[in-house]
């Protein structure tokens, strides 16, 4: 079982970016978290973080061609922008989890639109840093 965590733009200033939102732990802590956390699950785990909608794009393919079983991904911003993004998620064919760590439903009007949840099979919002445990458990779930 191997999972792929995709983090999209400026997921990588976690800690540093507007810690009244995504809290003061960091983009390392976070991998730290879901290493055990897959560890316990006794899954395989790997993590991408791009700025770059292209590269995300890339990242989706490479998940076709090298056997991935799931995909957690919290596109960041292009959540709300990226047709690309979901029609990658759409032409790999491979379940994914749709993650954000803050309820983007409480949040701004330009928030409330996700082109890629459509293509997800389920979203975890609000949770933190547990919203993409809890995704991985959606993902096995589905799969075990
Ligand atoms: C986010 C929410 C998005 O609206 C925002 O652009 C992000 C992070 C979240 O995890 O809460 O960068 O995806």
């Amino acid at each position: 079982m191997k999972i792929l965590v995709i983090n999209g733009p400026n997921i990588n200033m976690l800690g540093i970016r507007e810690p009244e939102i995504y809290g003061k732990a960091t983009y390392g802590d976070l991998l730290v978290l879901l290493e055990a956390a897959a560890g316990q699950r006794n899954v395989e785990v790997d993590f991408f973080q791009s700025n770059h909608e292209g590269t995300l794009v890339d990242e989706i393919q490479r998940a076709y061609f090298d056997g991935y079983d799931g995909i957690i991904i919290n596109p960041a911003a292009y959540t709300h922008t990226s047709i690309a993004l979901f029609d990658a998620v759409k032409s790999v064919g491979i379940p994914t989890v749709e993650v954000h760590i803050s309820d983007v439903t409480t949040r701004e009007e330009f928030r409330q639109v996700s082109y890629v949840r459509e293509a997800c099979i389920g979203t975890v919002m609000g949770k933190g840093f547990d919203g993409y445990v809890e995704a991985m458990d959606l993902l096995l779930g589905g799969m075990r």
